[in-house]
């Protein structure tokens, strides 16, 4: 664990009460370094999900944004989740609502609603079934014959519609932090890095996909990083992803496609905050048992894909 030396004491109590209250720590791959460092497990938004879903610790402290801590309540509902930042939410999320949801679906009848796990409970419910950007392909093909709405990040959408070949009507919601990588981006950097490999996340839009050498999620990242001969990978995605990679291929290098590609609500949980978490069982994250028990088929629909 590298940790900054004043750092030491926070982990340690942070350490001697995760045994107390019999807590698994869970962080995504854009955490801070420390938080990454800190955590049981570190990984993508489907890993994670699997995690939360087999965990025998009694709390599960998420480190991640609100919707990823609802997954982890909706399928582990007699676990406490704890989110150290109640306000670390997603702007993409927040763009549909389960009230107009419903109401396209209305005015598309019989349409499969595919909906991407960065949204809320109450969306999941009116869904069909979830996927996350490791599976979204999976599972769109697993989808029966028929019109597919996808819900609600419309470049992850177009993305699976171009490698599946099936049309999708796309949602019109984007991540604001992917959004500020551009194609220049990328192709300056190859141009720099000769030999370079440019790994971009399917939440880019089209233009920075079609430049990329390989379209993958944080988890195929990380994996592709750790198995790839290149030296140089140029990476489009949110920069807390640099940290892991670079820690576990200390011999290959990793330049940020756009070091601004900075996401604010990752970067809300501190060490503090998941102290204090632990401390104060506070906040807890749970999903109403109606909700709860709806948005579960299309979550599990997602894991057996
Ligand atoms: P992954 O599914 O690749 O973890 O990325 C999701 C994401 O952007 C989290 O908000
Ligand atoms: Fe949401 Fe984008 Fe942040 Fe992921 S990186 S949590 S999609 S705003």
């Amino acid at each position: 664990m590298a940790a900054a030396a004043d750092n030491i004491e926070l982990i340690n109590r942070i350490l001697r009460l995760k045994e107390q209250r019999n807590a698994v720590i869970l962080s995504h791959n854009y955490q801070r370094p420390e938080v990454q460092d800190i955590g049981d497990f570190v990984g993508d938004s489907l890993e994670l999900s699997r995690k939360a879903a087999a965990t025998e610790a009694a709390v599960i402290v998420f480190c991640g944004v609100h919707f990823m801590a609802e997954t982890a309540s909706i399928l582990s509902p007699g676990k406490t989740v704890l989110l150290p930042d109640a306000e670390s939410g997603c702007p993409m999320a927040d763009m549909i609502t389960a009230d107009a949801l419903v109401k396209k679906k209305q005015e598309m009848p019989g349409v499969h609603v595919v909906c991407y796990v960065n949204s809320s409970a109450a969306v999941k419910a009116e869904s069909e079934v979830c996927c996350t950007s490791a599976n979204a392909v999976r599972v769109v093909e697993s989808v029966g014959p028929g019109e597919i709405l996808f819900v609600p990040d419309q470049y992850l959408g177009h993305y699976v519609s171009t490698q599946t070949k099936r049309p999708m009507v796309l949602w019109p919601g984007f991540c604001p932090t992917h959004l500020k990588i551009k194609p220049e981006d990328i192709i300056s950097n190859k141009q720099k890095y000769s030999g370079s490999v440019a790994l971009v996340h399917p939440e880019c839009r089209p233009e920075v996909t079609a430049v990329a050498d390989h379209v993958l999620s944080t988890g195929g990242m990380l994996k592709f990083a750790g198995q790839t001969n290149a030296k140089i990978l140029i990476i489009a995605t949110e920069v807390g992803i640099l940290h892991r990679l670079q820690k576990e291929n200390p011999g290959k290098t990793f330049i940020p496609a756009n070091a601004k590609a900075l996401c604010p609500n990752m970067k809300k949980i501190t060490l503090e905050k998941i102290l204090w978490a632990l401390e104060d069982m506070q906040p807890e994250i749970r999903v109403p048992e109606d909700i709860r028990i709806r948005a579960r088929t299309a979550v599990d629909r997602m894991l057996a894909a």
